[in-house]
């Protein structure tokens, strides 16, 4: 099983639509794919199920001492077609600053789960909040490849730098597996294509290009996304001749080709 994270440390930026529908498209591939919400806000959750879930995979984080396969298996819930989730609550954000997981042993935690359910999944796609906090540690401690969706209006250097760091940090302490996987670009519109490219893009791949992949792929602005979402169906279900779809599946194609060649 490959863990791949969609992290940013700035919000709605397109983490979750991305996590979301990259992992449907490698589930409609024929791959299996856990879902792992790792923000409280459950964006990711919400996506498959409007109840409030009682299991969450923060009650595993909080969790003192081992445990075993059944215990995760009893918070693991199928959702569709070669697709599981381990949902988010929105305790697990007053139960953020309990969590210890700033060394070495308790930043494994999340690692240590997905280590236990990898032989049943050949993909684990990871969504995290805006926020570089313990959550989000967790979950980079527990990834292979991170994602860095860049909204390029509201794009800002230091934050992409804070996190690049923080990867290597975590790659030198904790997880030296984790590499970037890619930065690529989020909700843009037709209109500033070019200055886009212009400007943001080279800025970016001046910047970080030596150590960090820029995809190919951009993902459009695209109305089909957000009516998606708030009529609780899957994008390749709810419009699959939209821009969105499109753009989704080529990154997932850029994604699988990075990872094959590495
Ligand atoms: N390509 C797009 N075109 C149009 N709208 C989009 C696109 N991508 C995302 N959105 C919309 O932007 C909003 C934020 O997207 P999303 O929730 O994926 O961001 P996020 O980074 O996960 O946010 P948060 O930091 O709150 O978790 C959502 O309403 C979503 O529908
Ligand atoms: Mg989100």
């Amino acid at each position: 099983m490959r863990t791949l994270c969609f992290s940013n440390n700035k919000g709605g930026v397109g983490k979750t639509t991305s996590a979301l529908n990259v992992g449907l498209a490698l589930a409609r591939r024929g791959h299996r794919v856990l879902f792992c919400d790792c923000d409280p806000q459950r964006s990711l959750t919400i996506s498959f199920e409007g109840a409030d879930i009682p299991e969450h995979v923060g009650m595993l984080l909080m969790r003192k001492g081992e445990f075993s396969l059944d215990d995760i298996h009893a918070v693991i819930r199928p959702v569709g077609e070669n697709v599981d989730l381990l949902p988010a609550s929105a305790e697990m954000e007053a139960n953020e600053a309990q969590l210890p997981g700033w060394d070495a042993e308790h930043s494994t935690r999340l690692a240590d789960i997905l280590e236990m359910v990898a032989p049943e999944y050949d993909y684990c796609v990871i969504d995290t909040k805006g926020s570089i906090g313990t959550l989000t540690w967790i979950a980079l401690a527990a990834t292979d490849l991170l994602y860095i969706p860049v909204d390029p209006e509201f794009y800002g250097f230091e934050g992409l730098t804070n996190l690049i760091n923080t990867c290597t940090r975590l790659r030198r302490r904790i997880n030296p597996t984790l590499q970037v996987g890619g930065i690529f670009f989020t909700k843009y519109s037709p209109a500033y294509r070019a200055r886009l490219r212009h400007d943001v893009v080279d800025l970016i791949k001046d910047h970080y290009g030596k150590e960090v992949p820029v995809f190919q792929t951009t993902i459009r602005q695209s109305t089909a996304i957000p009516n998606a979402q708030m009529a609780g169906t899957g994008l390749f279900d709810y419009a699959p001749d939209s821009t969105g779809a499109e753009d989704y599946e080529a990154l997932t194609d850029e994604i699988l080709l990075h990872l094959h060649a590495n």
